[in-house]
């Protein structure tokens, strides 16, 4: 053949260590057609699609980023959610979940491979993990503070910012001295706006003083269909 007789063997043998040694030593099961695939095209594709500046929706797209998509999940940055967890009693944590995060970050230690082909997530509907179990409707609106006149029964809160907010607690202080967290705002960008529904509804009596402990903005969400007192 031509090529064999243009270059030595040793020639070629020094391309095949070359090529081999370019590329990461995989020591992971894990792959991203098998683990990973789903895992992104529920949680990142809403915001990563193929037509946004970082997508991430094939594993060539994938690939290039894996170590600071380690990164970023691990510091719990992305997905950006922008609450602190177990702070008030949220429906869902739009965060990814341990496990999630302990498969990504395994993957790219691993040598992020990229696995089968054929066990490539199918595209699906997106879930953005941006609604509650059940239908709210916009109640009262908080400027920092507000005491109730009136009973009321708080399924979500809704932040009205239009600047990063760093940190922000919101509590509710019960006429009986007992203080309520509802919902610990942390790093939440205005640009991925979203409400946060409590898994169960908070109900309030009359003189409750709901505040932030930042200044801040944002509404009280009822279920529709419940009526706003008791
Ligand atoms: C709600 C929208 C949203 C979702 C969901 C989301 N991201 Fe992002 N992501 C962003 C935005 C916006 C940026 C750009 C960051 C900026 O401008 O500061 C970004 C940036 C990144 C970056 C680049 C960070 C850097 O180094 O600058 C990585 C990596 C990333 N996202 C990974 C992920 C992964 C993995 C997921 C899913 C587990 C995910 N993102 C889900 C909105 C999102």
């Amino acid at each position: 053949m031509k090529v064999k007789r243009w270059c030595g063997s040793g020639v070629l043998a020094a391309i095949v260590v070359t090529s081999l040694s370019a590329h990461d030593i995989i020591t992971t099961n894990l792959t991203y057609t098998r683990d990973i695939s789903r895992i992104f095209t529920q949680r990142c594709g809403s915001c990563h699609s193929a037509a946004s500046s970082i997508p991430l929706t094939t594993y060539e797209e994938t690939r290039p980023w894996a170590v600071g998509i380690k990164e970023q999940v691990l510091s719990r940055t992305m997905p950006p959610w922008g609450a602190v967890k177990g702070f008030g009693n949220l429906a869902q944590d739009g965060g990814l979940s341990q496990e999630e995060i302990i498969i990504i970050a395994a993957w790219v230690i691993g040598g992020a491979p990229k696995g089968d082909p054929q066990l490539l997530a199918k595209p699906e509907p997106v879930r953005t993990g941006r609604t509650g179990p059940q239908s709210l409707r916009d109640g009262p609106t908080v400027t920092d503070q507000l005491v109730l006149s009136s009973a009321l029964r708080v399924s979500g809160i809704r932040p009205i910012a239009n600047k990063l907010v760093s940190s922000a607690r919101i509590t509710a202080a019960l006429p009986d001295g007992k203080v309520e967290p509802l919902l610990w705002l942390y790093r939440y960008d205005p640009r991925n706006s979203h409400n946060f529904a409590f898994r169960e509804q908070v109900n309030l009596p009359e003189g409750t003083v709901i505040r932030s402990s930042e200044p801040l903005s944002f509404v009280l969400q009822v279920a529709t269909g419940s009526s706003p007192g008791r």
